[in-house]
């Protein structure tokens, strides 16, 4: 089997963070979405994987690679607008050929892998193979209603008025068989070749899908608090580790749940976990509390922060609110100035928001 991976797309939902970088490299527990897809696909046994890329194609090659830090050989599959997730599908046909494969979207991370998922379809006779998941606003997914015996009868893209709670996690399986069902579609509304119209169409014309419900969590890290979601989840299942390279002074507490990256240091600070810092991150008179990412080269100096996340390059200091439930792009800097006025002074970038208690 090959695998598939999806990491065109605007993003929109996620400015001004992705006005300047991928969604799909927005790290949750200090790594890139995209590089959890990469992992899960691979330790599912697949080792050829296609990465459908739009706007963000020069970024997204530059930190993937080649695939080999991996152990996988990727190819690049530039899509030249973001025209549909079957629209995807349909321009990778060359490089998928007979094969059947898994098509993961970028930008989600679900709890405990796929290899059982992979096994079961590799092996079947199915056409296709989705997965769902309950949720509890299903007008925002492609959703599936099902038959009493398990088999779909009909799969809507953000239905108005949902028979079910059955949402299309981002996880596809098909054979050959769907480039027929992409080719037999027409745009939608919003103008995009969508992947539910695309497995209707196979449904319709009578080919096997099969259905399997997913019982353990599942993001689509569209949205800033579903990012912080899926950051709290994975900080949850890491197993924590101290690089031998930190260091924490003896006036610091640092939890057991808290990982630490090389040349860390902490000093006069409580960090609790799950939490991670990372690499040559500075924290000193702070409190960084549960389920916060705070990525490399960061300074955070005489001030308190959880469940947040904040990128590479950024310095946070003198800030005597929690900060909370907050995503911090690169290199920002929060602070405090003594100069007169006595006034709020910000830089934010266009769609950024900011919040007074
Ligand atoms: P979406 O989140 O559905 O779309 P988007 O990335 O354009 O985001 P927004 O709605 O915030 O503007 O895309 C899901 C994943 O699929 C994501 O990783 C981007 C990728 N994608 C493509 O590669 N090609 C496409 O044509 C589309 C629509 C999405």
């Amino acid at each position: 089997m090959k695998g598939l991976i999806l990491s065109g797309g605007k993003g929109t939902r996620l400015y001004p963070l992705t006005y300047t970088r991928a969604k799909q490299l927005i790290p949750v527990a200090n790594e890139p979405v995209l590089f959890r897809v990469i992992r899960a696909i691979r330790d599912a046994g697949i080792s050829e994987i296609g990465v459908v890329t739009g706007d963000t194609d020069a970024e997204i090659r530059a930190a993937v690679g080649d695939g080999s830090r991996w152990g996988v050989r990727v190819t690049f599959i530039p899509q030249e607008s973001p025209a549909g997730l079957a629209h995807a599908v349909k321009i990778s046909q060359d490089y998928l050929g007979e094969d059947r494969f898994v098509m993961f979207l970028g930008d989600n991370v679900i709890e405990g892998g796929i290899s059982t998922l992979i096994e079961q379809f590799a092996h079947s006779e199915w056409n296709s193979q989705i997965v769902l998941t309950r949720v509890p606003d299903p007008q925002h997914f492609g959703v599936a209603e099902l038959n009493e015996d398990g088999s779909i009868k009909q799969l809507i893209e953000k239905p108005s008025d949902p028979q079910s709670d059955l949402a299309l996690v981002g996880i596809y399986m098909f054979d050959a068989s769907v480039f027929d069902a992409v080719s037999g579609i027409e745009p939608s509304r919003r103008g995009e070749l969508e992947i539910t119209d695309a497995i209707q169409w196979l449904v319709t014309h009578g080919y096997g899908v099969r259905a399997y419900v997913h019982r353990g969590w599942w993001i689509d890290t569209g949205k800033p608090l579903d990012m912080l979601s899926a950051n709290a989840h994975v900080l949850d299942e890491m197993n924590p580790g101290v690089d031998a390279s930190a260091e924490v002074a003896s006036d610091s507490e640092v939890g057991r749940r808290v990982t630490l990256q090389p040349g860390v240091q902490i000093r006069n600070s409580t960090v609790r976990g799950p939490s991670i810092i990372g690499k040559n991150t500075i924290i000193e008179n702070a409190y960084v509390g549960p389920y916060t990412s705070i990525y490399h080269d960061c300074v955070l100096t005489n001030c308190e922060i959880e469940h947040s996340i904040v990128l590479e390059g950024s310095q946070i200091s003198g800030v005597s609110t929690r900060i909370v439930d907050s995503m911090i792009g690169r290199n920002a800097e929060v602070g405090r100035t003594l100069r007169k006025p006595k006034a709020l002074k910000m830089n934010l970038g266009d769609y950024s928001n900011f919040w007074l208690p």
